[in-house]
């Protein structure tokens, strides 16, 4: 009797100390990515923030990089939804083109030495997760160097979804969150086709870990027969090609996918590029920066759709910062001695793109008919993905209208217009370039905000 009791008290004993040090792990794993203060950084920003690695495959080696940038404390981090935001390419960084340029709280200085506030940072209203993807891209690497040569869009999908699960078991406090998922240009792709994979493990189960509620895309990838015909035609209509230019693309690049174009495709778009000159494709009436000569010279025959680079000279100055070993030590970064440098977009990985398929406008049906939440938003002055091309392609999905055509307002003056679909809504920012956030930080505060109460954007001239 007396022994039964003690061995029964023992064994109380030794499970009270395998929780606690199971605990004890998750929370040692997760205060060992809470960054304490990045070099150069503002000091008492009154928010966490976290980095660090992921392994998405054992096998390969592969691992993901995340940078997790909290709500201030006074607005209550914990009730309010994750964010993972994705930028596209393929092959470019999250972390340097949203987190650094778009929707961060941080903006870097030039010459890369020190950070300043971004006054509409997203993590004002949500707990913002960057993702580095796919393996290859910015400090996300692969242990098997073949990972590099043979990227496509459903090992992206499938690696970010491994990731998801991996980084909740890290950070448990954000199990049954609200979660969405954003991204802009080709993350167009990324993010319908991982919403659909979370909608697919979702499915059926009661009060899920990942609590998916809907995704949100901008100057967005979506469908190459509609993408095409709105950027040839916008290209045109804003006077950037010539007639017969107009009439070969049409001819040539139609029904071809975008990111495999046909040899008179690439041939066309080429005469294409030469007759738009010097100009910053991606926000055609700001001034290219000196270097976009350099990079209309990279880019070679590849497509212009797909290419990296936004803002050349705001760019820099995170490769700058980036590269500095004190900033990769402080976000516990390129922990294993990557062999390349950190570039804002991996040349590798996007130009040995593999699958990519035409369309994402089948899994929109889908997550329209499963009631996910779905915002499509377009800066107007982009030239690479533009309003035209957003719009014959929502166009193509045939969904009934509830709000026409409208002007939205910020403080008195028109922010840009929408429209809202049974299932969608599409908002436009007028003079933004692709990446809205950089370009009218403002206005995409309003529209993330709109996104998040899931109310129309502000209608009236007050
Ligand atoms: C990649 O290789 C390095 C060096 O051998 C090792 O330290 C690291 O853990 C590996 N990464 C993954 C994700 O397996
Ligand atoms: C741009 O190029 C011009 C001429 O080459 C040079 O004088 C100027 O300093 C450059 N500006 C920047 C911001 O690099
Ligand atoms: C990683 O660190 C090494 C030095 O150990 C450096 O040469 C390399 O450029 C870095 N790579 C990245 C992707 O940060």
């Amino acid at each position: 009797m007396r022994i039964s009791l003690r061995s029964a008290l023992c064994l109380v004993l030794v499970i009270v100390l395998l929780v606690c040090s199971s605990l004890a792990s998750i929370l040692s794993d997760q205060e060992r990515d809470r960054i304490k203060s990045l070099p150069g950084q503002p000091t008492n920003v009154g928010f966490s923030q976290y980095s660090g690695y992921v392994t998405v495959n054992e096998q390969a080696g592969r691992a993901l990089f995340y940078w997790l940038i909290e709500s201030p404390k006074s607005r209550k981090p914990e009730s309010r939804p994750l964010v993972l935001w994705l930028n596209g390419g393929p092959g470019c960084s999250s972390i340097a083109y949203g987190a650094a340029e778009e929707i961060g709280p941080f903006r870097i200085r030039p010459k890369g030495n020190s950070l300043f506030m971004n006054p509409y940072s997203w993590n004002h209203l949500a707990n913002l997760l960057f993702l580095e993807s796919p393996a290859g891209v910015g400090f996300s690497y692969s242990n098997t160097t073949s990972d590099l040569y043979n990227s496509g869009d459903q090992r992206t999908a499938e690696d970010a979804y491994t990731f998801l699960v991996k980084w909740l078991e890290r950070f448990p406090q954000y199990n049954h969150r609200d979660f969405y998922i954003a991204g802009e240009s080709y993350a167009g792709h990324y993010v319908p086709q991982l919403s659909q994979i979370v909608y697919w493990r979702n499915k059926g189960v009661q009060n899920p870990f990942l609590n998916f509620k809907g995704f949100m895309v901008g100057n967005a990838v979506t469908d190459d027969y509609h993408d095409y015909i709105g950027t040839f035609e916008y290209w045109w209509t804003h006077g950037l090609i010539s007639d017969s230019t107009y009439r070969i693309l049409r001819v040539n690049c139609n029904s071809g996918s975008s990111q495999h174009p046909s040899v008179e495709c690439i041939k066309a778009l080429n005469i294409a590029d030469a007759e738009q000159g010097n100009i910053d494709p991606y926000s055609i009436y700001t001034h290219p920066c000196n270097s976009t000569s350099d990079l209309k010279h990279k880019l070679k025959g590849h497509y212009p759709w797909m290419s990296r680079a936004y803002d050349p000279c705001t760019e820099r100055h995170s490769k700058v910062y980036f590269n500095r070993p004190e900033v990769q030590k402080a976000l516990h970064a390129n922990v294993t001695g990557i062999s390349y440098s950190w570039e804002t977009c991996s040349d590798i990985v996007g130009n040995y793109w593999d699958d990519s398929p035409k369309s994402m406008l089948p899994i929109y049906q889908e997550l329209i008919q499963a009631g996910v939440r779905i915002w499509v938003f377009s800066g107007d002055t982009d030239s690479v993905v533009p309003v035209t091309a957003t719009r014959y392609s929502i166009d193509a999905l045939k969904l009934p209208t509830v709000v026409n055509w409208y002007p939205w307002y910020d403080n008195g003056k028109v922010g840009g217009w929408s429209q809202v679909y049974k299932g969608l809504t599409l908002v436009t920012v007028a003079g933004a370039g692709h990446e809205v956030p950089l370009h009218r930080p403002r206005q995409a505060f309003i529209l993330f905000r709109s996104f998040l109460e899931n109310k129309p954007m502000p209608q009236k001239a007050t």
